[in-house]
């Protein structure tokens, strides 16, 4: 498909918006939850089609130095295998090394190596993780 998709870092999205995309993608939408979270990233990239509609994200957490996490990577539904997800990433990564971090980190389900391995750019490391709420 030919359609042009824009791309913009830190444009607005309303919390509307992102219920909506969650929901194409089959995620669990949580109504509030970009509002409040959009107050402590460095930014965000917000892909749109020739109409509007919102068809890509990702978000961008940050230290306060140099470090920025990428969080939240989402592509519609109807829109994946497009290039849009690698095409968000991509203006993450250049709009965290233009601020001055120094290191970006992503984690991901072990099915998305390709994705954030190969098409993205990342490479792999060691890193750890815990569920808070699951910890007695
Ligand atoms: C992961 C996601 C953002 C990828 O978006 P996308 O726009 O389809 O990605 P791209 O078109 O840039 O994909 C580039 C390549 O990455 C790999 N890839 C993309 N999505 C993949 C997936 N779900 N599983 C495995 N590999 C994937 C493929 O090699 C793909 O190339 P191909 O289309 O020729 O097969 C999208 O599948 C999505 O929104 N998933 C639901 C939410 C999610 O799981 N987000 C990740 C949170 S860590």
């Amino acid at each position: 498909m030919s359609e042009t998709i824009s791309y913009t870092w830190r444009g607005a999205i309303t919390d509307e918006e992102m219920v909506d995309l969650v929901r194409s993608h089959g995620g669990n939408a949580v109504a509030g939850w970009w509002s409040k979270v959009k107050e402590h990233s460095l930014g965000w990239v917000g892909a749109r089609d020739g109409d509007g509609i919102l068809v890509g994200f990702v978000n961008v957490a940050w230290d306060g130095g140099d470090h920025a996490f990428l969080i939240d990577t989402k592509t519609r539904g109807s829109h994946q295998h497009r290039g849009i997800g690698t095409a968000v990433v991509r203006m993450a990564v250049a709009h965290a090394h233009a601020s001055g971090c120094e290191w970006l980190h992503v984690d991901f389900e072990s099915e998305l190596r390709g994705f954030y391995l190969d098409a993205c750019g990342f490479r792999p490391t060691d890193a750890g993780l815990i569920h808070l709420p699951s910890r007695r």
